[in-house]
């Protein structure tokens, strides 16, 4: 039976230049190279420069997929954003960024704000836009700058993430209705709000009047981590009659790589399946996904016909997986 599925069409990806190193945190944090790697597989992170906003990050990462996409940015009907560190409060990041890429007028363009899971959540909601009509292509992106809303003091946090953006074009098309279809066959979008106070900002316009700072309790994330992510992987497959050997590359959301081999591990997925950026960026949230996508397609090992495994857990709590046909 004939479907619509959303098909990705171009990936792209952007890191801001300046790169702070391990070692360059611990001369002025009691922290070391030693402990950062060995906890979480992070060397470095990318930092936005003064006056490099989260809408430039994201609009670097678009325009090189929507150049790959070879569609025309007047033909984009909607752009989802997916960050927890936007320019304003309002109006959404969406907006500026659909204005300086010169998407058509009247496309919809918002935020969506899901934490770590934000790429996801996104990727989920703009299939079903798309195959729910009358939407035709989707820009979704994931662009953060957490170098903003860090303690810099705090060594629990602060050396976990870094700044970037990513970012993928989707088109509606027709396919078969099986397995083998191209596209987007099944997501998962899932939060447990119990647990907001364990990973949060402690700030905001409706609270504090201010913007606020990262505070986490890093080992109740971890406890919670592997179960819940390979629990929304178990459930993705059975939905789409997948099973986990049939995976060709597992992209997860880059946080610590404790937690992805760990969840690999526990789906039986062979770490060289796994695509690894984080010790290049460290946890950069609703951007991790796309930059890792984004390098599995340049360097060649993502093709065309490969299926694709998504998976990502943040505050809220969210986590949520999709299951791609590239
Ligand atoms: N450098 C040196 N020592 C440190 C640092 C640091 N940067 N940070 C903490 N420590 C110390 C602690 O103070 C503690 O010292 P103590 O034993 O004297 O009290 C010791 O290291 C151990 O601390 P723990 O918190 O128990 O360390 P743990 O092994 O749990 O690792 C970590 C901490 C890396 C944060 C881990 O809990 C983790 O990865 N949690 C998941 C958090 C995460 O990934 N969050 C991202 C968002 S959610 C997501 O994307 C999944």
């Amino acid at each position: 039976m004939a479907v619509i599925r959303s098909v990705v069409r171009g990936v792209g990806a952007y890191l801001p230049e300046r790169i702070i190193s391990n070692d360059e945190l611990s001369e002025r944090l009691d922290t070391s190279d030693e402990w950062i790697r060995e906890r979480t597989g992070i060397r470095q992170r990318h930092i936005a420069a003064d006056g490099e906003f989260t809408s430039d990050l994201g609009i670097a990462a678009s325009r090189q997929a929507m150049v790959r996409s070879g569609i025309d940015p007047s033909d984009i009907d909607v752009v989802i954003l997916a960050t927890s560190t936007p320019d304003q409060t309002f109006p959404a990041t969406a907006a500026t960024i659909q204005a300086e890429l010169g998407i058509q007028r009247g496309a919809a363009a918002f935020d969506l704000q899901a934490v770590c899971s934000g790429f996801v959540f996104a990727l989920a909601t703009a299939d079903s836009l798309l195959r729910s009509g009358p939407y035709r292509r989707a820009l979704v992106v994931g662009a953060e700058t957490f170098s903003r809303i860090l303690d810099w003091e705090d060594r629990t946090t602060c050396v976990l993430f870094g700044d970037g953006a990513g970012a993928v074009v989707l088109e509606a098309q027709p396919q078969h209705g099986t397995n083998d279809d191209r596209g987007i066959l099944s997501t998962r979008m899932c939060t447990d709000g119990r647990y907001r106070d364990k990973l949060f900002v402690d700030g905001g316009p409706s609270t504090s009047r201010t913007s606020g700072y990262l505070r986490m309790n890093g080992r109740e994330v971890f406890r919670h981590a592997v179960t819940k992510i390979s629990g929304v992987i178990e459930e993705t497959l059975v939905e789409s009659g997948l099973a986990a050997d049939e995976i060709d590359w597992f992209v997860p959301h880059q946080a610590n790589k404790r937690i992805l081999e760990g969840t690999a591990a526990k789906l039986g997925i062979p770490i060289e399946k796994i695509i690894i950026t984080l010790d290049r960026h460290a946890n950069t949230s609703a951007a991790s996904i796309p930059l890792a996508l984004n390098q599995g397609v340049e360097d060649g090992r993502i093709k065309e016909g490969d299926l694709v495994l998504l998976e990502a857990m943040g505050g809220g709590f969210t986590w949520g997986a999709a299951l791609i046909r590239w």
